[in-house]
Parts: structure tokens; C-alpha cells; sequence
């Protein structure tokens, strides 16, 4: 059985981690006692040692926040690194910069999602030639659904599937007020707009058809549909989520810049 490293075990790591635990000899490391307390409850070793972990692993996945890469980099002697594949799920930080302050590994990039956490993540990886996709898929696919796309999507990709669980959910809160100003309970609003959504998810999956078509299905002339979309339309909520993907796409394409000219030597 391959081992995997999990260097940074918190939101991200720990669902990884949590999910792989089965298929691969996992090592997980920390900083607090709290988090390596949390690892070992699933039965894994936890440790602070960032080198330990790193040197007992063939696969290492770089789990910190970006900021916290630098002092990994310091925590980790340089030889240890030595043919090891490292998965980045860091934002900001280039496959070129990553391989570039680790010669002699495989590196991939990867950008999954909060929903790793009910094992739903949607992961991109970015594509490249190597040795060990296979296992790089398998890691991900144990947590959700995995693409792998060019490196130049990832801005992208942060924005509409890194972002968008907390667009989805902030417009499902939307819908629960209007549902509230109707005169409907709130936790009957939440509930049924959660079974309304993955029933309407299950209808584009399988027709496999464009949303508009699901759209024009349910819109009956001079019925209630169609006054909702005119008011959608008046208020420009179809252009105000356009425009909210490509504010968040910017924003990724700047943080990113500025995350990846600190490491770049
Ligand atoms: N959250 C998301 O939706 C999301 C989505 C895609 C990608 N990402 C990326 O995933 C990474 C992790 O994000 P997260 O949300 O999981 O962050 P998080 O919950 O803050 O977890 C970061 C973990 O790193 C640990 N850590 C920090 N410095 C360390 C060190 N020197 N050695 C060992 N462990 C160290 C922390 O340990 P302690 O708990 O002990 O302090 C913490 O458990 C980030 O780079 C982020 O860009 C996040």
C-alpha cells in the first residue's frame, strides 16, 4: 500500500485525509495538539514533525494555507523531498513555482472545493505528463469529481467551483426570505428548497439538455413562472451572476499573482 502525507490537516486535509484513509498508509501532521488529536481519532498517525512525515511518504499533499508554505519549506530538509509525488491544493501558488522549490519531485497542482467535506468536492487538476496521474485521480476521486484542465483555467475554476458553494448558498438564502415574506416557515423553506434544487440538478443531469429548456418546460404562458422571470429579469439577477463569476475571477487571477511572486525565485 502507497503512503500519503497529508502536511497541513484542517478543513481540506482533514476531508482528505478522512476519505483516503482506507486505500492508502496515511500520515497527517498539524501544528496544534488539537488538530493532531482530531487525526489520531480516525486511527491515523499524527504528528508536528513536518520532515517525519514527508520522508515516510510517497505521495505528500501540501494542505496549509499559502502563507503558511514558507515555513513548511523551512521544516523540511531539502533531501527529503527526493522523488516524492506533491499534490498542491494551495491557492495562488503555479505548478512551475511549486516544482521549481521542489527539483526532484512530481508535482501537481489541484483546486478542490469545501464540498470535500460530505466527500462531493468538484477537483480540478492541472494537466501535465507523469508518472503517477493515476494515483493523483484516485486521491481525488475519493473525495468527489475530478477534472483535469490547463493550468491557465485554474483562475477560473476558483471562482466559479472553489467560490461557488458560497454563491449557490448565499442565493438559497435568498430564496428562503422570499419563501419567509410569503408567509412560509423557515426551516419548511430551507428544507424544500434543498429537495427542489437536487430534484431540478437531477433533471438537467439526465436530460443532459441546456437549462433553458428545463426552463421553457416549466414556464406556462400567462402563469406564474413567467412572472418570476420577468422580475428576475428586471432586476438583472441573471447579469448580476455574471458579473459576480468574473469579480471573483479577477480577484483569483491578482491573489494568485501576488501569492506566487513571493515564492518565485
Ligand atoms: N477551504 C476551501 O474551500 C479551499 C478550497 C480549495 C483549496 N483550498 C486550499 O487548501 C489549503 C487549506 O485550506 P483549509 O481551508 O483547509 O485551511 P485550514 O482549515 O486553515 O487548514 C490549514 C491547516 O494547516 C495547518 N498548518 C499550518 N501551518 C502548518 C505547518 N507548518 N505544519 C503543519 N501544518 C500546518 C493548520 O494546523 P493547525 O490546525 O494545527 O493550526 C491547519 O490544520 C489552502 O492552501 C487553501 O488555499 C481551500
Amino acid at each position: 500500500m502507497q503512503s500519503v502525507a497529508v502536511i497541513g490537516s484542517g478543513k481540506i486535509g482533514y476531508a482528505i485525509l478522512n476519505a483516503i484513509k482506507c486505500n492508502f498508509n496515511v500520515i497527517a501532521t498539524g501544528r496544534r495538539e488539537e488538530t493532531i488529536n482530531k487525526v489520531k481519532s480516525l486511527g491515523i498517525e499524527g504528528t508536528k514533525d513536518n520532515d517525519y512525515a514527508v520522508r515516510k511518504a510517497d505521495v505528500v499533499i501540501l494542505s496549509v494555507k499559502p502563507q503558511h508554505f514558507s515555513t513548511v519549506l523551512t521544516q523540511v530538509n531539502k533531501e527529503s523531498w527526493k522523488g516524492k509525488t506533491v499534490i498542491s491544493v494551495m491557492a495562488g501558488i503555479k505548478s512551475s513555482t511549486l516544482s521549481s522549490l521542489l527539483p526532484q519531485t512530481e508535482v501537481y497542482r489541484a483546486m478542490p472545493n469545501i464540498n470535500a467535506l460530505v466527500n462531493k468536492a468538484t477537483t480540478a487538476v492541472a494537466e501535465r505528463e507523469g508518472e503517477n496521474k493515476e494515483i493523483v485521480e484516485k486521491i481525488f476521486r475519493s473525495i468527489g469529481s475530478v477534472y483535469w484542465i490547463p493550468e491557465e483555467l485554474i483562475d477560473v475554476w476558483t471562482a466559479l467551483i472553489g467560490s461557488g458553494p458560497a454563491f449557490i448558498a448565499e442565493i438559497l438564502d435568498a430564496f428562503a426570505l422570499g419563501a419567509v415574506a410569503c408567509g412560509m416557515p423557515r426551516d419548511l423553506a430551507y428544507d424544500s428548497i434543498l429537495d427542489m434544487v437536487n430534484g431540478t440538478i437531477e433533471m438537467l443531469r439526465s436530460n443532459k439538455s441546456h437549462p433553458v429548456i428545463l426552463r421553457d418546460q416549466v414556464t406556462t404562458p400567462a402563469g406564474t413562472t413567467i412572472r418570476g422571470l420577468m422580475t428576475m429579469e428586471s432586476e438583472g439577477v441573471k447579469s448580476a451572476i455574471i458579473k459576480t463569476v468574473e469579480a471573483s475571477y479577477q480577484r483569483s487571477i491578482t491573489i494568485g499573482n501576488e501569492i506566487d511572486k513571493k515564492f518565485r525565485m
